[in-house]
């Protein structure tokens, strides 16, 4: 079934009309400011601007500056956030122990996901969020510990000491510098690659691609959550964890998956097959987009910034010229044309997070680095909007009729 307005008279609660939308396809849950998609055009707008300028011109503390204040910050503004952002990088030492409870090969987004919770044990007064200064030092806050969070997941789970961010690095230096720096060992004079420009340029531009997407699936979860008024770290918690999927933030790291997987050219038929058969779960991963029905224009950048980083980093990549086949042979293939089936964001975000050794099961936690400037911006705007009301969607019941309790001896 697909979207449909149900005449529900009659039935108990005497309800009158309304909408059974299934995916929630064509219902808007909230009104908001933040980002525009036009999904036939394949246009996306962060607060009016093209994402293609800002991908361009930007920088991704200026857009989070921009998704959450609403316009672009001057240039003492931005200072002043960026001052902001450093001064709160730092996580509570105590939570290091946290870490600790984790068995050494959890996925990264499942220790994400219990220590960005637990923040809100740390932060628990901020549940009086009346107060709109407050409230900016709660996402500033948040957008700040996220790096030094996610690096803190790939240490434990490689063994070594957690690293603390630095003043003088930005925001993507110091998460590559807390990922990969070794202070004890001295590896030869190559040891700093990750804070090469292009590296700290490329994971910059691909915070700014993923930074905000306006109503989707993690982010509605962090919408509806707030809307109960619930501490905005658990809330945050709640939006990453709807991201791990692999219909949503969870697709870059299945895209690796299924290229090494296919491996060679010869290969892409039989699995561009697979994905056609109706009788096999396979989907083609990082293809496809429920706003999209035109080329996503955030993938269309990607695979552009693909040839930059790997000429540097990973000159003989051959999982991007399969990738590259792929779309290819896809994009000419009547099924995927009939359905508008394009490259989405994370088709090739995978294949550039590879050239900058970013382990495979950190792919989605990059993703939610990068998200969590639109997470916090659409609490800000949830949280100053007066006709926000908590998030209660209906149900179209399908169950038994009223009957009447039979003891256990008697069903
Ligand atoms: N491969 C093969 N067929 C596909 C694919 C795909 N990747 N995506 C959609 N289809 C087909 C469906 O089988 C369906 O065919 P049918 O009409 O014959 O039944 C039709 O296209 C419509 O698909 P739906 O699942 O109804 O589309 P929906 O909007 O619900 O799903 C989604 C969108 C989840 C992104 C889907 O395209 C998908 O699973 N893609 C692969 C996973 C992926 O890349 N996710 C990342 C999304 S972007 C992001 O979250 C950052």
């Amino acid at each position: 079934l697909g979207p449909a307005v149900i005449d529900v008279r009659g039935l108990p609660g005497k309800l009158g009309y309304f909408s059974y939308d299934p995916g929630f396809v064509s219902t808007a849950s909230c009104r908001s400011a933040i980002t525009y998609i036009d999904g036939d055009e394949g246009t996306l707008l962060y607060r009016g601007y093209p994402i293609e300028q800002l991908a361009r011109h930007s920088s991704f503390l200026e857009v989070a500056y921009l998704l959450m204040f609403g316009e672009l910050p001057k240039h003492e503004e931005l200072q002043s956030f960026a001052a902001d952002i450093r001064q709160e990088a730092m996580i509570h030492e105590t939570l290091r122990k946290f870490f600790e409870g984790f068995h050494y090969d959890a996925h990264p987004m499942a220790m994400m996901v219990g220590v960005v919770g637990s923040l809100s044990a740390f932060y628990h007064s901020e549940l009086d969020m009346g107060d709109p200064h407050q409230r900016r030092v709660s996402a500033i806050r948040m957008l700040a510990k996220m790096p030094t969070i996610a690096a803190a997941c790939y240490r434990h789970s490689v063994g070594l000491p957690f690293v603390y961010p630095r003043a003088d690095l930005g925001y993507c230096e110091n998460f590559l510098n807390m990922m990969f720096s070794v202070p004890s060992l001295h590896l030869g004079g190559d040891e700093a690659w990750y804070l090469d420009p292009v590296a700290v340029d490329t994971l910059d531009l691909l915070f700014i691609l993923h930074a905000d997407h306006e109503q989707n699936a993690s982010t509605s979860t962090v919408r509806l959550a707030s809307s109960t008024g619930a501490n905005p770290y658990a809330c945050i918690a709640a939006g990453i964890a709807a991201l791990w999927g692999p219909a949503h933030g969870g697709a870059n790291e299945a895209v690796l998956g299924m290229l090494e997987e296919i491996g060679t050219p010869e290969r892409i038929p039989e699995y561009i097959a697979r994905a056609k058969d109706r009788n096999d779960p396979f989907r083609l991963m990082g293809f496809g987009h429920r706003v999209y029905k035109n080329y996503d224009p955030r993938a269309q950048i990607i695979r552009k910034a693909c040839h930059d980083v790997l000429a540097r980093f990973s000159p003989n990549e051959p999982l991007f010229e399969l990738a590259m086949r792929l779309e290819e042979i896809a994009l000419h293939d009547e099924y995927f044309i009939e359905r508008r089936l394009y490259p989405n964001v994370d088709f090739y975000s995978g294949i550039i997070y590879k050239a900058l050794n970013i382990p495979v099961n950190m792919f989605t936690v990059m993703f939610a680095i990068a998200r969590t400037a639109g997470w916090v911006a659409h609490w800000l705007e949830l949280k100053a909007d007066p006709e926000q009301r908590i998030g209660r969607p209906r149900q179209l019941y399908v169950g038994a009729p009223r009957r009447d309790y039979r003891p256990i001896e008697q069903r």
